[in-house]
């Protein structure tokens, strides 16, 4: 099997502290809906699913921070998540992390690989 090809995801002067830019990747045949975020200067992907129903975390297009940005939320039951890692801090999915979507920058772009394995429900 192939290694995962790098796929660029975004620039990182789009992305300043608190912000968070979505992303489409065929992975395997599979649309994949991811997003990037900066915590505090340091960034971060994940598969754009909650893990408590497998729907998107944002209602509102691209808004995944709370206000205060410390916490990526579902918009729909409310699940807090910590940006660095994915897991669930607060709400129905706690014990469980949002799927990591690997990535490195390469000057100033955002790469990322398929994850792998994939999530069953994305
Ligand atoms: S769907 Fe995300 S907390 Fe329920």
């Amino acid at each position: 099997m192939m290694p995962p090809m790098p796929f660029p995801i975004a620039r990182t002067h789009e992305l300043l502290p608190g912000r968070t830019k979505k992303f489409l990747v065929d992975c395997d045949g599979r649309e994949i809906e991811g997003f990037v975020l900066n915590a505090g200067g340091a960034f971060h992907a994940y598969v754009n699913r909650c893990r408590h129903v497998p729907m998107g975390l944002d209602w509102v297009e691209n808004q995944f921070f709370t206000e205060d940005a410390q916490f990526i939320q579902c918009a729909t039951h409310g699940a807090y998540y910590l940006p660095e890692t994915g897991e669930c801090v607060a709400g129905p999915p706690c014990g469980k992390s949002l799927v990591r979507v690997p990535i490195r920058i390469d000057g100033d772009l955002i790469l990322g690989e398929c994850p792998q394995p994939l999530p069953d429900d994305a």
